[in-house]
């Protein structure tokens, strides 16, 4: 089994050495080949996404990603940001079903900033769509304004669209998923003022019906935001687009403690993936030794269940970080008082350990 490895910028080359460690340390011999993505990749050939770093996720069963972005590139110009490399293997890989599930430990409701009882147990999952929206939406781009008020300034323009089948594709998904959950969907749009979502919606509806055992229901982007932190636990799937699921996914994480504890999955329609945590490349800490390498490591357990058929791995990476937690180890994200702080490569090391229990 033939896996690329892309480990980006900032902390992704410390936290994706964990997980490497991890997967080499399982038994099964899996094919892992490294290539430069990102700003790493820009700064050696030119491209955030090289041909040959493309070429290799095509033929990969899975990519392993870690992350992509640094400061120093902000002035690059847009198709050249480090952002790109991973849009890019989403959009030409066809990657359009993100599962980011947040799930708190009872280790670490304290780290959360919700109060334990708000918080403890939570168990849900984010289905983000991750190809169309206002991150590909065509035209869009900077011109000057014809609005009568605003004539002859500078205006900024990007569309937003889904089209039937777009809504469709990721609507099964989730229903799928909810089927193996607690059976509730909660499909979030804003469609009291958009006419994507008003479509989306009226997909969603048509698609559930071939679902009668899942219950769906249906929120305003602005409302979702607000219940998931008032009763996060309310939630079981949900499912919204590209834009909306890049902002509550990231609310989400911080439910669970750390969005260094959150990993995610981007699907094909085969399940072929690419697994990446859903944090991102935090240049502040980067070279430290201290990033979380769990996200990562779950990536991992995900790849492993959803791309490389081998669910039994997945549990015992998951058993093990769990064992992790109960051991008290903690990077200094979800430290709390009375736990142990490790270092990334402490934590990596801890989890081998435990896998081999
Ligand atoms: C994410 C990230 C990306 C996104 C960036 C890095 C382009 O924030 O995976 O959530 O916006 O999708
Ligand atoms: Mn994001």
């Amino acid at each position: 089994m033939k896996i690329a490895v892309l480990p980006g910028d900032g902390i992704g080359p410390e936290i994706v050495a964990q997980a490497v460690k991890v997967l080499n340390a399982l038994g099964p011999k899996f094919d892992l080949e490294t290539a430069p993505v990102g700003g790493a990749a820009y700064d050696i050939s030119g491209h955030p996404l090289p041909p040959a770093t493309l070429d290799l996720a095509k033929s990969a069963d899975a990519i392993l990603f870690g992350a992509v972005g640094d400061w120093k590139y902000d002035s690059l110009a847009r198709e050249l940001r480090p952002e790109q490399a991973i849009l890019g293997l989403r959009k030409h890989l066809e990657l359009f079903a993100n599962l980011r599930p947040a799930i708190c430990y009872d280790e670490l409701t304290a780290a959360s900033s919700l109060k334990p009882e708000i918080v403890g147990g939570l168990d849900i999952l984010i289905i983000r769509e991750l190809n169309g929206d206002i991150y590909f939406g065509q035209p869009r781009g900077i011109r000057t304004s014809e609005l009568p008020l605003f004539k002859g300034a500078r205006e900024g323009f990007d569309m937003m669209h889904y089209s039937e089948p777009e809504v469709e594709r990721i609507g099964r998904v989730a229903f799928e998923a909810a089927r193996l959950r607690s059976k509730k969907v909660c499909s979030v749009d804003k469609a009291n003022v958009l006419e994507t979502s008003q479509l989306w919606r009226e997909v969603m509806i048509r698609v559930g019906k071939d679902y009668p055992d899942v219950e769906l229901s249906h929120m305003y982007v602005d409302n979702a935001a607000m219940q998931l932190v008032k009763a996060p636990k309310a939630f079981d799937v949900v499912v919204t687009g590209n834009l909306f699921g890049d902002i509550l996914s990231d609310e989400a994480a911080m439910l669970t403690g750390s969005i260094g504890m959150l990993p995610s999955a981007s699907l094909d329609k085969n399940n072929k993936g690419l697994y990446e945590p859903s944090h991102g490349s935090a240049p502040d800490i980067a070279g430290k030794g201290v990033a979380n390498p769990l996200a990562t490591i779950l990536s991992t357990a995900m790849m492993l269940r959803y791309s490389l058929g081998m669910p039994a791995e997945a549990d015992r990476i998951e058993a093990a970080v769990q064992s992790v937690l109960t051991q008290g180890l903690r990077t200094a994200d979800i430290h709390t008082a009375g736990s142990q702080m490790v270092s990334t490569i402490q934590m990596g090391d801890a989890v081998v350990a435990a896998l081999s229990k």
